[in-house]
């Protein structure tokens, strides 16, 4: 389980005394180091004792030919507080690749807690080196007494991460500290946490304990843990380099931690495992999620029918409720593509059970059967509990494979939904192949089409009285912003798993374990393409799992919040990812519910849920919300083939869906702390209302022309980015395609599987010099592998320029296999941004004249009936008048 970095080579060792050496193989940057970077930082969160000069030296270091270095270091000095410290510490620091620096420091001597390979598969230390010298990234160790080390960027001579000559490293206690540039450095990430804004406010602990606390709670931890951050300069050192330049961090620990951001430093403190940090190049925040997710795993792609629009509530009386709900959608007519339970529909809230009376089987399988027949969906929930009764077979086969998280010796008994519960253990493989089996048995009864995995962080009722200093370490973390026992309504941290590894090591790591069983059995059992949405996260659950924020408030607030709270989700990997609309606690309101539809039918994951003591909000409810929803999920369903042409670029590159407008705009500051409006990939912007009675807007534009994805006619023009006021009035929703983008579009239905037999409309926005890009991805949307060897796909890239004034727009079939075989046809362009469309002359679709254009206003012309195949490439050019030519 353990992963023990321990034998090393010594190749000629430098050992050091009290003097300022600094160990680099960059010799020219040696000097430069040492004279720019006296840090100053005053920050007094070290240690609470006032122990000065607590940390390390270093007794031995050597650097191999490719740049590694392994230093041994020795404990200079106690700190009086959180018990022992360790001896002997190893550091071990070395490129993974180009532009991924890894730096390790653990016990010399013992093995300690690590996030185990089979959990997250990652090169062992010195497994994968890459030279130093090709990096943009310089590590520099100073051998002052204590020891620090230093990351610089070798372009910019900009000091990345730079630690503080302070370093604890205890058995239940680590610090770590790195002073950072406050007027240039904006951070985000650190999750989860519900925050008002995305860029992160100096001063604030970051806890990371996941818990059961609602998403309606500011500034505590959440659901799941996500130690990373991205670090965005506004300038250089010397503050003429271009603003944008990005790199990452991560801490590879599963232990609980405070991350204390300072401003001018950071201040992690860690309750167990080691310090594992890896920091990713850049330079931008793209390449820096691209990295990011070649370590931790790239994005689950999601089904196709995942990007529909989905109805739950937690209070769905019985069976004819749910059919009045979809029939009221269809009669609405508004798009629903998947029905939801939260656990009404269980006998007694046990796991794979239908309530006899209110859920019967037989009259379910009809149910889900006809949903399927129209195309539709039907997702149900599970919780990890499985309920101690002794008649129900799946706690029984549980038993008897002796799959459940122990305590002293005996399961452990909790308290959840159905009362007494033993919880699945699924570090243990059994534990996989029971879940796997349940699902199965579950899916012969009821062929649900995807599983939403709840109160996995894990969630308890009951508080167990602490067995060993397990259940109280020294240092108490700050666990729901009052330093709350970590053993409080959870599992208790002595608890034990599979192979004797502690709960205290793995409890971060449980909602990641159940997604990971839960996407694996849905495979198994469906041969598809799975749908999981879970509630608790770490680092790589997007590689199975699609997230929501959790138990927010129908309030306004909420509505503002969850902008961070979805861009945060796809820095962390977790692309697909949505808030519930309308809001879940509490009651919502017309007007709230109407703009949180015009919001949420943005999300990557659109979701409305509401909880059994507020009022119903479905949709259809309101007639200003349903027309806002016919509007904005009208956009939706036709942005489909852009939607999910993102989630490909998820899945290859780490690109989130929803983005920040950083993302595409790096070199502009003004972008960096805006948390009210974001993009959807690097085309759309969306600008909501987040405020009651609002009738306008200000909204923030980058440079660029921005055209009203609506209308198409509403422009704005930004040379340098500028605040403008919007119309906002009622069912108006400000969504805008930036000039330079082509974006592809197909007719809006009720559901995915019939706007996806639409033929496809291309909506070509002429930026400078005419120039616009973008492409579009296809496969039949459940197959398990997206762009997989063996998969049928297709991508397709367009381009369009000017030449010679005329407009020349052309494809390039990149993999045209499954456009081919199911002969998908353009059958419209659009195109916004020529200067008078009036002046077009004559179109030609390889070189044949083309007659049914149409300008519908003076700059939009659309050029129709067109029959163009996808898997063909092809040239569309239209002439301009020589009358235009002129003018
Ligand atoms: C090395 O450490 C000393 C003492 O903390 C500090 O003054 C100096 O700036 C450091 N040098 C580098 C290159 O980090
Ligand atoms: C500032 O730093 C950049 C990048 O290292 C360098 O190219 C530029 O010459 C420097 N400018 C000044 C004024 O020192
Ligand atoms: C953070 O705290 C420091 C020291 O107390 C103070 O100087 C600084 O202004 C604070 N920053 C913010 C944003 O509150
Ligand atoms: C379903 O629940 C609703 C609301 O409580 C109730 O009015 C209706 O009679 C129930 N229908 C059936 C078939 O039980
Ligand atoms: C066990 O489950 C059955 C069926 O749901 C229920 O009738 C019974 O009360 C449960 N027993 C206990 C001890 O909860
Ligand atoms: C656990 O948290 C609850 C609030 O959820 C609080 O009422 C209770 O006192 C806490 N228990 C302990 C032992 O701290
Ligand atoms: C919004 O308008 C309503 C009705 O005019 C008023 O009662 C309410 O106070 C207003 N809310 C805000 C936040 O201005
Ligand atoms: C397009 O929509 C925007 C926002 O609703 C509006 O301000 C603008 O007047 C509309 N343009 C046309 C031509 O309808």
């Amino acid at each position: 389980m353990f992963s023990m970095f321990s034998s090393r080579e010594k190749t000629g060792t430098m050992t050091s005394g009290r003097r300022n050496h600094l160990a680099s193989l960059n010799s020219p940057l040696l000097l430069f180091l040492f004279f720019v970077f006296l840090h100053s930082c005053s920050c007094s969160v070290l240690n609470e004792q006032g122990v000065v000069g607590h940390g390390y030296r270093i007794r031995s270091v050597n650097v191999d030919p490719l740049g590694a270095f392994t230093a041994d270091l020795q404990l200079i000095q106690k700190a009086s507080v959180y018990g022992p410290d360790i001896q002997n510490l190893i550091l071990f620091a070395s490129f993974e690749t180009k532009d991924r620096l890894r730096v390790r420091i653990t016990d010399a001597d013992n093995q300690r807690w690590e996030i185990p390979q089979n959990i997250i598969p990652r090169p062992s230390p010195g497994q994968h080196i890459f030279s130093s010298k090709d990096s943009d990234l310089v590590f520099a160790l100073n051998e002052t007494s204590p020891f620090t080390f230093t990351i610089t960027r070798r372009s910019t001579g900009d000091v990345l991460f730079s630690t503080l000559p302070i370093i604890v490293f205890k058995d239940k206690y680590l610090e770590m500290s790195s002073s950072l540039p406050a007027t240039r450095s904006s951070l985000y990430g650190l999750g989860e946490h519900t925050k008002r804004k995305f860029k992160l406010v100096p001063n604030d602990t970051f806890t990371m304990w996941n818990a059961d606390i609602p998403a309606a709670n500011l500034d505590q931890n959440l659901y799941g843990s996500h130690p990373f951050y991205m670090d965005v300069r506004s300038s250089s050192p010397n503050e003429t380099g271009p603003p944008g330049i990005t790199h990452g961090v991560l801490l590879m620990n599963s232990n609980g931690m405070d991350v204390i951001y300072g401003g001018s430093y950071i201040t992690y403190k860690v309750i167990g495992g080691v310090l594992d940090f890896y920091f990713f190049a850049g330079p931008s925040p793209l390449l820096v999620m691209d990295q990011y997710t070649e370590l931790i795993g790239r994005p689950a792609p999601m089904p196709y029918w995942s990007f529909g629009f989905h109805q739950c509530r937690y209070g769905y009386k019985n069976l004819s409720e749910l059919e009045y709900v979809v029939a009221q959608y269809g009669k609405a007519g508004i798009p629903l593509e998947v029905m939801w339970t939260d656990i009404d529909h269980m006998d007694a809230y046990k796991d794979f059970t239908l309530d006899p009376i209110n859920f019967p089987a037989e009259k379910m399988k009809k149910f889900v059967d006809q949903l399927h027949n129209k195309g539709q969906k039907y997702v149900v929930i599970l919780d990890p509990g499985i309920s101690v009764n002794y008649t129900y077979g799946t706690f029984l086969r549980g038993l008897k494979q002796d799959i459940y998280i122990k305590r002293g010796g005996a399961n452990y008994l909790g308290s959840v939904w159905p009362g007494p519960v033993y919880f699945p253990d699924f570090l243990n493989p059994a534990a996989g192949k029971f879940w796997a089996q349940e699902i199965s048995i579950f899916r012969q009864m009821l062929p649900v089409d995807g599983l939403w995995i709840d109160m996995n962080e894990i969630s308890n009722f009951i508080t167990s009285p602490p067995l060993n200093s397990l259940d109280e370490p020294p240092y108490s973390i700050n666990n729901a912003g009052v330093r709350r026992p970590i053993n409080n309504n959870t599992v208790p941290a002595s608890a034990m798993h599979y192979g004797n590894v502690e709960e205290y090591n793995v409890h971060n790591l449980y909602g990641f374990l159940e997604s990971r069983a839960t996407h694996d059995a849905l495979i198994q059992a469906t041969g598809k393409r799975p749908f999981v949405l879970a509630r608790s996260t770490f680092v790589g659950s997007g590689k199975y799992t699609a997230h929501w924020t959790g138990d927010n408030a129908a309030k306004w607030e909420d509505l503002q919040y969850s902008i961070p709270s979805i861009l945060n989700s796809g820095l962390f990997g977790i692309p697909m990812v949505g808030a519930d609309i309308c809001g879940f606690i509490g009651d919502t309101t017309e007007e709230l519910c109407r703009r949180w539809i015009q919001l949420g039918a943005f999300y990557p994951f659109a979701r409305d849920h509401s909880d059994i003591n507020s009022i119903h909000q479905e949709l259809y409810i309101w007639n200003s919300v349903a027309q806002s929803a016919r509007k904005a999920l009208g956009l939706r369903y036709r942005l489909l083939p852009y939607l999910y042409t993102l989630m490909y670029e998820a899945h290859v590159k780490g690109a989130p869906i929803a983005r920040p407008l950083f993302f595409s705009f790096p070199e502009d500051i003004m972008t960096y702390d805006i948390s009210t409006q974001f993009m959807i990939g690097a085309g759309v912007m969306v600008s909501p209302v987040l405020k009651p009675n609002a009738t306008t807007i200000d909204a923030y534009f980058p440079r660029g022309k921005w055209f009203n994805l609506f209308n198409y006619t509403q422009l704005v023009t930004s040379k340098y980015g500028k605040y403008v006021t919007l119309d906002a009035e009622g069912d108006t929703i400000n969504a805008h395609v930036r000039a330079g983008n082509i974006l592809v579009m197909q007719a809006e239905e009720l559901t995915t599987k019939i706007a996806r037999q639409n033929p496809f409309e291309l909506l070509v926005v002429l930026g400078e010099h005419g120039c616009a890009t973008g492409e579009v991805f296809l496969d039949d949307g459940e197959e398990v592998d997206m762009a997989g060897e063996k998969s049928e796909w297709s991508l397709v890239r367009f381009s369009c320029k000017m030449e010679e004034k005329n407009v020349k727009l052309r494809s390039e079939v990149v993999n045209g296999a499954y456009a081919l075989k199911h002969g998908l046809v353009i059958k419209k362009v659009v195109i916004l941004g020529l200067r008078s469309a009036s002046g077009i002359s004559s179109v030609y679709l390889n070189e044949k004249k083309v007659n049914s254009y149409l300008d519908v206003s003076d700059t939009v012309v659309e050029i129709r009936g067109l029959s163009q195949l996808m898997s063909e490439e092809f040239g569309l050019k239209l002439k301009i008048s020589d009358e235009m030519k002129a003018k």
